[in-house]
């Protein structure tokens, strides 16, 4: 009898936990019918963004970018890469229309986390220092023409307000970084005291958003790209709109006619977005609650949290891992997306890597086959819900500007650039992606549109628009 009840009592626990699980796989559906409607919302708030300043919660922010790279582009000139948890900085050889990228050189540092949440002094100090020690590795063939200042695209993958090409004030940081007294400043006015302070001799000569970058590092090998997105520690995408549908813009009509949109979509929330009693959880203990919603539901730094909470909750309500809830599981972040990814991609048939994950992450072990495939199914809901909604996101983006139909039988190619780490190393995430955005599509427009990997695409994409506006343009190599 005792082993009985035992069992009925531990079988009454697994279903609570299915009961936990059901509910949760629930309410992140995304059907294609409320994907059409997040999209659809999220073109009304493109329109409302664009009409006025503070319009929308898409901030829909004009870069000053009105004219992408078109290969001429010559010299040398630095990049900087800040946004995620690392920084890059790079050197490239810009050799023309028919050599472009002749050379380029490149560098990572990380950012130590105690930096990210610091003073605004402190961590562009440490980006300046970092900036020159990489200066100091010009080699014989890659420096500036003699007698020329080093210029450099800034790529700040934060919410700027731009107020030029090469200069613009922080608006709010989002992701893991918290600097109050960054906020309402010139961010290039910070690097550039800082670069002085270093004794380094440069210029910034364009500040963008790494959307904008990978925007412009696409098209200057390919020039049908019209957007670019961003799926990697935050999410985001940029395109080019036509100047005359800006209302807010009250600048000249620029020669080319178009303006490069800087969307800031991680902002973007709506009624019809699938959001859970965990996201509500990790939104209200976040560095920035209330913001940045749909980039919480769908980028690098919240997956793994948004599964850690399911955990969390079957392990308290369903005495999932045991009768004691298993301590690391209580710590925020601890479960990071590449260990998520990891897991979910799991192909042997115990399901080990789940099980070494859970063990060296989580420090809990002694998990049964059936407790590792209902993890793996708690990865899938999430990844599945952050790639489709991203999709959405992109087809409201393609509505917009009327590529979700085919005009006049016309079949007019548009690429999409793509780059992040989400995107770049979580396969079932990008594939999922891809597919949803066929679906939402349909097979004969789909065919038009191609998604294209822009690898590291921000980099260059900075330095282009450095050249482009370049001091020294028009002035002789000479
Ligand atoms: C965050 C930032 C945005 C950036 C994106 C991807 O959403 O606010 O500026 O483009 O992350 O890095």
């Amino acid at each position: 009898a005792l082993v009985v009840r035992h069992r009925m009592r531990s079988s009454g626990k697994w279903a609570r936990a299915m009961a936990i699980l059901q509910d949760f796989e629930d309410k992140c559906g995304t059907p294609i019918g409320k994907l059409r409607q997040v999209a659809d919302a999220m073109t009304v708030e493109m329109h409302a963004g664009l009409a006025s300043e503070g319009g929308s919660k898409l901030k829909m922010i004009i870069s000053y970018v009105d004219n992408l790279p078109s290969g001429d582009e010559k010299g040398l000139f630095y990049a900087l890469d800040l946004g995620g948890t690392n920084f890059r900085v790079l050197r490239v050889q810009l050799g023309g229309t028919d050599k472009r990228v002749v050379d380029q050189e490149f560098d990572e540092v990380s950012i130590p986390p105690h930096l990210m949440t610091g003073s605004s002094e402190a961590l562009f100090d440490y980006i300046a220092t970092a900036l020159k020690k990489f200066v100091a590795t010009e080699g014989e063939g890659l420096h500036p023409a003699s007698g020329r200042q080093r210029e450099l695209g800034f790529t700040f993958s934060f919410p700027v307000r731009q107020v030029s090409i090469s200069s613009g004030t922080l608006i709010k940081w989002t992701k893991g970084f918290n600097i109050e007294d960054t906020v309402g400043q010139d961010v290039v006015g910070e690097l550039t005291k800082a670069i002085e302070k270093v004794g380094l001799d440069m210029r910034v000569s364009a500040l963008v958003n790494d959307t904008i970058g990978t925007l412009a590092g696409g098209r200057y090998y390919d020039r049908d790209v019209i957007a670019a997105v961003i799926l990697g520690t935050g999410t985001n995408a940029a395109y080019v709109e036509r100047a005359h549908a800006i209302p807010k813009w009250h600048g000249l009509l620029p020669k080319s006619g178009d303006m490069v949109i800087n969307m800031e979509w991680g902002n973007f929330r709506s009624s019809h977005l699938p959001l859970t009693e965990y996201d509500q959880a990790l939104d209200a203990e976040s560095l920035n609650p209330g913001e940045q919603i749909f980039e919480k539901t769908i980028s690098g730094m919240y997956l793994g949290d948004i599964v850690r909470r399911v955990l969390c909750r079957m392990a308290e309500e369903a005495e999932f891992f045991g009768d004691t809830v298993p301590p690391k599981l209580k710590i925020p972040f601890i479960l990071r997306t590449p260990d998520m990814s990891a897991m979910h991609h799991d192909t042997s048939s115990d399901l080990r890597v789940v099980g070494s994950k859970l063990k060296d992450v989580l420090e809990i072990s002694n998990t049964s086959l059936k407790m590792r495939k209902v993890i793996v199914e708690v990865c899938d809901i999430v990844a599945t819900r952050g790639a489709r909604l991203s999709a959405a996101g992109i087809f409201g983006i393609l509505k917009k500007l009327g590529r979700d139909t085919i005009k006049d039988g016309e079949k007019q190619k548009a690429v999409i650039a793509l780059d992040g780490g989400l995107y770049e190393h979580y396969s079932k995430f990008s594939s999922c992606m891809e597919s949803t955005l066929k679906e939402l599509l349909g097979e004969e427009v789909a065919d038009n549109i191609v998604i294209q990997h822009s690898n590291d695409g921000s980099g260059i994409g900075a330095a282009l628009l450095a050249a482009s506006h370049s001091q020294y343009l028009g002035v002789d190599e000479s």
